[in-house]
């Protein structure tokens, strides 16, 4: 009987891993062969990133172009396997340059880290006593990372919340840390562990968490861009879109599609750069429900002038030292094509791409609908499923989509028909 219980599996070389996996899924020679093409990452390299590592797997980077940000010329790299999205993005930030293109700012990198303190009888008191000893704690906390405190970062402030849980009332100890230019976690969580017990012992409390917290309010990134009406297509289209957008702002439904347009880009850009997307994606849907009800990241109106204005706002967990933000072979040259400084421009270069996904999706979905950009790039998807290869891709897609069916029946039975052309030719 076969059994996923393999002791020992991590002490194995992803050679011996790959001999075990290829006898329990019955994968052939090939199917391995490509497993262990791990293209730009060394092999020993992805076995130090996670555990039980195989091999690797590969996504499309595309270019997203025409992008100004702050007056900065930029050509954005993102990794993303869903087609039309650099498209767009790239479109988008056409129509952007018309008005001068993206502006951006964001706040300084302060993440908050979190530690859950249970069964303190007195929390007047205990509050007193920790908001008191605020300096101290900082300091302690601060001893665990001589080096960002070097760089200008570290554990700035200090605050309590009282919270009712179903299992008694908790206080939360928020630390808030400068994390300069990394995503931060490692940090926060080294910094909140390092300050637990002397937490616990002036409170006479119990600590159970000591983590980060993926709604980084304090870490926001913003872009603003103007388009143009006419170059959108004129009134109508601008009406389209803030019809879209009220939909978005009303309809928690519709307002989850609406921000995973803005993800779409954002999260483009982390996959490119190695950042964590789970961090970015949790942190901003978590903000855009932090008011209580679930709202858009992005906010549109029309100018005086009668063109669109949008803006965005969202956490910018993300870094461009440490991690693999610093070791991942593509992810250093993504950051060198983008010519970033800081995390914090970086986060706001996702901020502005988010935004220019958001506009290209509400123009679409507002006008012709999207399945007409979609459809020549999952027609070719298609026609490859299909078995197609070389040029025969693009005569097969094109085929289908003049047909105005797209299948995966009908680019077989044309590849068919193309084969059999050639074989009595
Ligand atoms: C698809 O990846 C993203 C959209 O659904 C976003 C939206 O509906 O606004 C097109």
């Amino acid at each position: 009987m076969k059994t996923s219980e393999i002791s020992g599996f991590y002490r194995l070389t992803p050679q011996e891993r790959l001999n075990f996996l290829k006898e329990f899924a019955g994968l052939t020679e090939e199917e391995a062969k490509l497993l262990q093409n791990t293209g730009a990452l060394p092999l020993e390299q992805a076995n130090r990133m996670i555990e039980n590592v195989v091999g690797a797997t590969h996504l499309p980077l595309g270019i997203a172009t025409n992008f100004i940000i702050n007056e900065k010329e930029y050509l954005i790299p993102m990794a993303i396997e869903e087609p039309s999205v650099v498209a767009a993005a790239s479109n988008a930030a056409k129509i952007a340059r018309e008005k001068g293109g993206f502006l951006t700012e964001s706040t300084p990198p302060v993440m908050i880290g979190q530690i859950q303190l249970t069964g303190v009888k007195d929390t007047r008191d205990a509050r007193e006593k920790i908001l008191g000893a605020k300096q101290e704690i900082l300091k302690m906390a601060n001893e665990r990372d001589p080096v960002l405190v070097n760089l200008g970062g570290g554990a700035v402030d200090l605050e309590v919340r009282d919270i009712k849980t179903n299992l008694g009332p908790m206080m939360i100890l928020h630390l808030l840390v400068d994390v300069r230019d990394a995503m931060g976690a490692n940090v926060i969580n080294t910094m909140c562990e390092g300050i637990a017990h002397f937490i616990e012992d002036m409170t006479g409390g119990k600590v159970f968490l000591r983590i980060v917290s993926n709604l980084a309010v304090h870490r926001l990134a913003r872009a603003k861009a103007v388009f143009a009406a006419e170059a959108l297509g004129g009134k109508d289209v601008v009406d389209g879109i803030l019809q879209a957008y009220a939909f978005a702002a009303a309809d928690p439904y519709r307002c989850a599609t609406h921000n995973k347009g803005i993800m779409n880009g954002v999260i483009g850009v982390a996959l490119a750069t190695s950042n964590d997307t789970r961090a970015l994606e949790a942190g901003a849907h978590a903000y855009a429900a932090v008011g209580g009800v679930y709202k858009p990241l992005s906010e549109w109106t029309r100018t005086a002038e009668g063109d669109l204005m949008g803006t965005v706002e969202l956490p910018a967990a993300l870094g461009i030292v440490g991690g693999a933000t610093a070791v991942h072979p593509i992810a250093k040259v993504c950051r060198k094509i983008l010519g970033v400084q800081s995390a914090r421009e970086l986060g706001e270069v996702m901020a502005a791409v988010g935004l220019a996904n958001n506009l290209a999706a509400m123009r679409a979905l507002a006008t012709e609908g999207i399945q007409k950009g979609h459809l020549k790039l999952h027609a070719k998807n298609i026609a490859t499923m299909a078995g197609a290869e070389g040029e025969l891709v693009d005569i097969v897609a094109k085929r289908m989509i003049d047909e105005g069916k797209v299948s995966y029946d009908r680019a077989t039975a044309i590849l068919k028909e193309i084969e059999g052309k050639g074989s009595q030719g």
